[in-house]
């Protein structure tokens, strides 16, 4: 008799019945393991295979991969393995692969369409490594910004980063997940990984249940909703029990009120940290028994598990229907992918792209390849372009006006490759390596601005003047003399990798080093002083705020971060990026995010302005857009009904631009506190000058929920203000009122 579970005529529920049939115990166990390949030796991996039908692995790239799954496929059963990787900005830790800006980064667009597009280049180029799963998006927020992962958020707001989660996995798993260039995402990390306590990473999160509703599920919710394939439980503690034990939010909320239909895989040896970190279980089998009660279908790198999981369903102690539901949503997967069909004996998908050779790791960067082809390169180019925030532009110091004869570039980050790429990068992981050389070429502020004056006549002079963290690395003289001598000044500042990424939480979120006095002693040259920030996440900064004649902000822009900032600053480039964070003006008046609770008296401190120094939405461009006419098709309705609202938006300047409109709402009278406002939608939108545009925006009135007191999502009624404008100001804002009858 014919096997049914190859049998591509079969459903899929039809053929992962017939498959789980046949398994024995050891077998679907082993569905569950996921293998870090860089943790073991060649034999163990393949031991794992052969011996354990272990499920995935992790971090096994190209012809490894290729290897290993050829050994898969000749084991009793053949099941495929599965292949994860973080490619959370294009498929950043193979070299040669297209390298989009951070998470952040690409926030800072406000361009849905512009991520699922860097979400299906991904797709491309991992899946032609032969590999299938990125644990990619990151939907947790950057609330708190001494927490070193900051650049991996789409930024503060949880309906931002659940739309562009939403576009990010459309990208990524494409039209069909049998598709040969559609990979799986991951919505990690679930849930509330990110308000650790004090900004430190992976600590508990003081917050309940009720916060987690209201703030930190609505991206997840989204990315459900999205068919997110994956998601990762994340490692920290929500008021004391570790979320990998959490069986109200993982098999509760997530499984069965959101009917969450993929599988989840824990982050890094969760289930042992239950035992090294959290302390919450004195041996494996209690830390196996918890994460399996929980709601964790597949464990990353707790290789002990396997025998733990196997005696507790021997014994007794732990239903093997549990088991058995982990390994159906796990084969689910894999069936869907097209695993059993073909797709996982050609390793990659050469066959599908012309030129991409056998081994992806010979289709690197030539045109008509796939990995970091040309199309793919000027979509990075676009998203990068978009991703930069002019913060300020006093008396319109850019753009350049083309007649100066020397330009002056200066600072620690103005030629460091490393600190335009951040975290997540080949030149990052699996440890820095500072000095392999990028094998596509790489903008860095300093030769994009030399390419562009060169073109131009200008001359260009560079000088380091200090470096990131190290005050004995200093010669600021030397700084300024080149500087003295230049017509305008661009001072490239930030942090670096030793301050960024997991392990890299800071307290002191001031300019490090020496880049303070540089910055100082290089205003005192009197030249027009354009300050370019090349870092992970927002800092504290207020005098360069409020010295420099431009600031421009670049959060770890990657390969094409300087010649998108070159063309900003020579006026080839409107800028329209806006922050998704805001920014502090002092590390001690942490957490600034826009959408606080009101404060009884005034929320703030009495040393610190009451306001964040950049607010979430906030960024220029070169020109003046003005808004009018604020105005709702119908001024009551009921919790059923969808409002239009309309706004219209003149660019008032010199150049056609892209502005990014935006919908906020206050909650007036509300049985629990409610925030001062909250995003609910935005339209991004090209006028050009001297156009007048309308813009619409659909607000279903279900989008005005709170969570009551008894954790109930309802929509009050009342009245609400509805806001809009260019940023989350209350300033900027016009405002209409709505009433829910
Ligand atoms: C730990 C990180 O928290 C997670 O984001 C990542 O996906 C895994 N390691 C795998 O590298």
């Amino acid at each position: 008799m014919g096997m049914k579970y190859k049998d591509k005529s079969y459903t899929v529920e039809e053929r992962v019945d017939d498959l789980i049939g046949r398994m024995t115990l050891e077998e679907k166990i082993g569905q569950m393991m996921q293998i870090s390949f860089i943790s073991v030796s060649t034999e163990e991996a393949e031991e794992w295979i052969t011996r354990r039908c272990a499920g995935s692995f992790l971090h096994a790239l190209g012809d490894d991969a290729k290897r290993l799954q050829e050994i898969a496929m000749n084991t009793r059963l053949g099941i495929p393995l599965l292949f994860g990787i973080d490619a959370v900005r294009g498929h950043a830790l193979h070299n040669g692969a297209t390298i989009f800006p951070t998470q952040l980064g690409m926030a800072c667009t406000w361009n849905p369409e512009l991520v699922k597009k860097a979400g299906r280049v991904t797709a491309k180029e991992v899946a032609a490594d032969g590999l299938h799963w990125t644990f990619s998006p990151i939907l947790c927020l950057g609330r708190d910004l001494r927490w070193g992962r900051i650049n991996e958020t789409f930024g503060e707001d949880p309906h931002l980063t659940g739309v562009l989660a939403a576009s990010i996995i459309q990208g990524y798993q494409g039209d069909s997940l049998s598709d040969p260039d559609s990979i799986l995402a991951c919505a990690k990390h679930y849930i509330a990984y990110g308000e650790g306590t004090g900004g430190r990473d992976a600590y508990d999160s003081q917050i309940s249940m009720r916060k987690v509703r209201e703030v930190f599920l609505p991206p997840f919710r989204k990315a459900v909703e999205a068919g997110c394939a994956t998601f990762m439980s994340s490692y920290q503690s929500i008021d004391g029990t570790p979320v990998t034990a959490n069986k109200r939010a993982l098999r509760g909320l997530l499984k069965e009120e959101l009917g969450y239909d993929g599988f989840v895989v824990t982050d890094w040896n969760n289930a042992g940290s239950l035992i090294s970190n959290q302390h919450v279980a004195g041996d494996m089998e209690t830390a196996a028994k918890k994460t399996i009660e929980a709601g964790n279908d597949m464990i990353m790198n707790t290789n002990e598990f396997y025998e733990a999981a196997l005696r507790l369903v021997r014994n007794g102690i732990v239903p093997e229907e549990l088991i058995d539901d982990a390994v159906r949503r796990i084969l689910r997967i894999k069936f869907k992918l097209g695993l059993f069909d073909g797709r996982a004996n050609s390793a990659t998908v050469a066959g599908a792209y012309p030129g991409s050779g056998s081994a992806a790791h010979n289709a690197v960067g030539q045109d008509g390849s796939i990995i970091g082809c040309k199309e793919h390169l000027d979509t990075a180019l676009e998203i990068t372009r978009q991703s930069i925030v002019l913060l300020e532009n006093r008396n319109n110091t850019l753009p350049l006006s083309g007649t100066e004869k020397k330009i002056a570039v200066i600072g620690p980050n103005a030629d460091d490759i490393q600190s335009h790429f951040g975290d997540w990068t080949f030149l990052s992981h699996p440890e820095p390596k500072p000095d392999e050389a990028p094998i596509l070429p790489v903008y860095t502020i300093l030769s994009g601005i030399r390419e562009f004056a060169e073109e131009r006549g200008i001359s260009t002079v560079y000088h380091k003047g200090c470096d990131i963290m190290d005050v004995e690395d200093e010669d600021i003289s030397g700084a300024v003399e080149c500087a003295a001598d230049s017509d305008v000044v661009v001072a490239v500042v930030g942090d670096c990798l030793r301050q960024n990424g997991e392990y890299k939480d800071r307290a002191d979120l001031s300019l490090s080093g020496s880049q303070q006095k540089l910055l100082e002693t290089l205003k005192k040259c009197g030249k027009p002083l354009i300050v370019v920030l090349v870092s992970s996440k927002p800092l504290a900064m207020p005098w360069a705020a409020e010295n420099a004649d431009a600031l421009l902000a670049a959060f770890n822009p990657g390969m094409f971060g300087g010649r998108a900032v070159a063309e900003i600053i020579f006026g080839e480039v409107n800028p329209c990026g806006k922050l998704p964070i805001s920014f502090p003006y002092h590390s001690g008046q942490l957490p600034v995010y826009y959408n606080q609770l009101p404060g009884w008296h005034g929320g703030r401190y009495m040393d610190m302005p009451g306001r964040p120094l950049y607010s979430f939405g906030y960024g220029l461009s070169y020109n003046c857009y003005e808004y009018s006419g604020l105005r709702l098709s119908q001024t009551t309705c009921t919790a059923d009904d969808t409002v239009t609202v309309y706004v219209d938006v003149t660019n008032a300047g010199p150049y056609d631009g892209m502005e990014t409109v935006q919908l906020y709402v206050k909650d007036v009278i509300s049985s629990v506190v409610t925030p001062v406002r909250q995003l609910k939608g935005f339209v991004k939108t090209e006028i050009r000058s001297g156009e007048t545009k309308t813009v619409e925006f659909t607000l279903p009135v279900s989008e005005l929920y709170i969570i009551d007191e008894n954790e109930k999502q309802v929509v009050e009624p009342g009245e609400f203000e509805i806001l809009v404008g260019p940023d989350s100001r209350p300033e900027s804002l016009l405002k209409a009122v709505l009433t829910v009858l």
